[in-house]
């Protein structure tokens, strides 16, 4: 069985996932859904969340063995920690014989540039065949990717309900953690909610610190380990 896997709130790592599905073949399933771990090979597409692979899926990707695969982590070009090297060493249990760091929208940033060159997936696709090991260096994180994310996150994100929310329900299916558009003191700040409400009823403000780090100078790097 091959499949591609993804994990995406905001749709930036669904559409490099839908890219890869579309140009191999393989059928695309979102993570949460998964009911089989086993595969001969997979690519998994998984955004970075504080420097960490998300906390709601590290069990998942736990679970699953495959063997062989392609990890690709988007990342939006602040910082991406020791993802992949954790992945391979902590979380897949999988011969990873390629991944890469791929610079995405970053979430927090309304105007920030999508992700649109697809084409420079094609040299991750081309590594489908491939059987040895991929290298993937391990690399020193931040001193602060550890020190309470969440509730960082928490205090630096507020989300909240527009007067164009309809009260149709939609964010109640997305997540457990909003209610009506009124988000509870377990929601991750994912903005998964946010991205997908139809009707624009919900927003976002940043906090001054957490504005102040995100406008620092951004990576921009596209990193491929083969
Ligand atoms: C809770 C959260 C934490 C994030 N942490 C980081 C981070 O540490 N470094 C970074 O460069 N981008 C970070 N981002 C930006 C995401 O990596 C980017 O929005 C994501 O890759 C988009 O993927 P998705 O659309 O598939 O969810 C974070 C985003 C969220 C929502």
């Amino acid at each position: 069985m091959k499949k591609i896997i993804y994990y995406s709130n905001t749709n930036e790592s669904y559409n490099i996932a839908k890219y890869i599905s579309e140009k191999t073949g393989y059928e695309l399933v979102d993570i949460m859904s998964l009911k089989d771990y086993s595969f001969e090979f997979i690519f998994l597409v998984i955004p970075v969340h504080y420097q960490n692979v998300p906390k709601e899926i590290k069990s998942i990707i736990k679970k699953i063995k495959a063997n062989r695969a392609i990890v690709i982590a988007t990342y939006g070009k602040m910082s991406y920690g020791n993802v992949l090297y954790e992945i391979d060493n902590k979380y897949l249990r999988a011969n990873i014989v390629c991944a890469s760091y791929v610079p995405v929208k970053h979430a927090y940033i309304k105007n920030d540039k999508k992700f649109s060159d697809f084409n420079k997936l094609d040299e991750i696709i081309n590594m489908i065949d491939k059987e040895d090991d991929a290298t993937i260096t391990r690399k020193n994180k931040n001193i602060f990717a550890n020190f309470f994310p969440i509730i960082r996150h928490r205090m630096g994100v507020r989300i909240y309900k527009t007067d164009k929310c309809i009260n149709c329900g939609k964010c109640n299916l997305l997540c457990k953690n909003i209610k009506n558009g009124k988000v509870n003191n377990r929601c991750n700040r994912c903005l998964k909610c946010y991205y997908n409400c139809p009707n624009g009823g919900l927003d976002f403000k940043l906090s001054f610190f957490m504005q102040k780090y995100l406008e620092k100078k951004k990576k921009d790097k596209f990193i491929i380990y083969k």
